[in-house]
């Protein structure tokens, strides 16, 4: 056995320098993620015709392909196709949240759907206006079932940003590779990412937890 956590110990800052990156992609991701997705849920349970095809499909093509290969896609292809040359920041942003936009929708889609079919019904009774009704009634209602989902799919951002990797963003895992590079030892530094994801995806868990908890309790 060969550990020698001694030599890493100099690396330590610059691996945690990671978690910087890995926050910022998580959490605007998942906010621009949020938006998309609401757009589309709502698209798609208005029915809205070639628009809720559109909304269907798109979910369909980003949860039925690879992350990565999403994230290869918007990074070396757009300036093929477009001339612009993306920088990997942008690149990530943009996957991520188109990823995470279409499980948010079907997210949202459900809460909204599992909504009492009564309370529908009575406000359509009732002659209360569409919009009055998704916002004042159905929406507030359905909110209760969807904010532990969405804390859910933070922490599977925060996992799955570590892709970002493979296209030379400087996240945790990045920073680790670089340490592993520079000190040839591979045990100590993916050892120390491992514990900085664990101890954020545990922060973020007990989060969800407290958010289900209020949750049943206002039931
Ligand atoms: N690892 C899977 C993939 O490559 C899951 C992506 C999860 N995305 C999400 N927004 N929850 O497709």
């Amino acid at each position: 056995m060969d550990l020698d956590f001694a030599q890493i110990v100099p690396y330590i800052p610059f691996i945690f320098e990671g978690i910087k990156v890995t926050l910022l992609v998580t959490l605007i991701s998942v906010v621009l993620g949020f938006i998309w997705g609401s757009i589309l849920a709502l698209i798609k349970i208005s029915k809205l015709g070639p628009l809720n095809w559109f909304a269907v499909a798109y979910t369909s093509v980003f949860r039925g392909t690879p992350l990565i290969l999403q994230l290869s896609f918007v990074y070396f292809a757009t300036p093929q196709l477009t001339g612009y040359i993306i920088s990997a920041f942008e690149a990530a942003i943009i996957t991520f949240t188109l990823n995470s936009g279409a499980y948010i929708s079907e997210t949202i889609r459900g809460g909204i759907m599992a909504v009492d079919k009564g309370q529908w019904e009575a406000a359509k009774a009732l002659g209360v206006p569409y919009r009055r009704m998704m916002f004042d009634i159905i929406l507030p209602q359905g909110v209760k079932h969807i904010l532990p989902a969405l804390v859910n799919e933070t922490i599977a951002l925060l996992k799955e940003s570590a892709l970002v990797s493979t296209i030379g963003l400087a996240d945790i895992l990045k920073n680790s590779n670089v340490v592993v590079g520079t000190t040839y030892r591979y045990f100590e530094p993916f050892l120390i990412a491992g514990m900085i994801y664990y101890v954020m995806v545990m922060i973020l868990t007990w989060v969800a937890r407290g958010v289900e908890r209020r949750m049943r309790r206002s039931d």
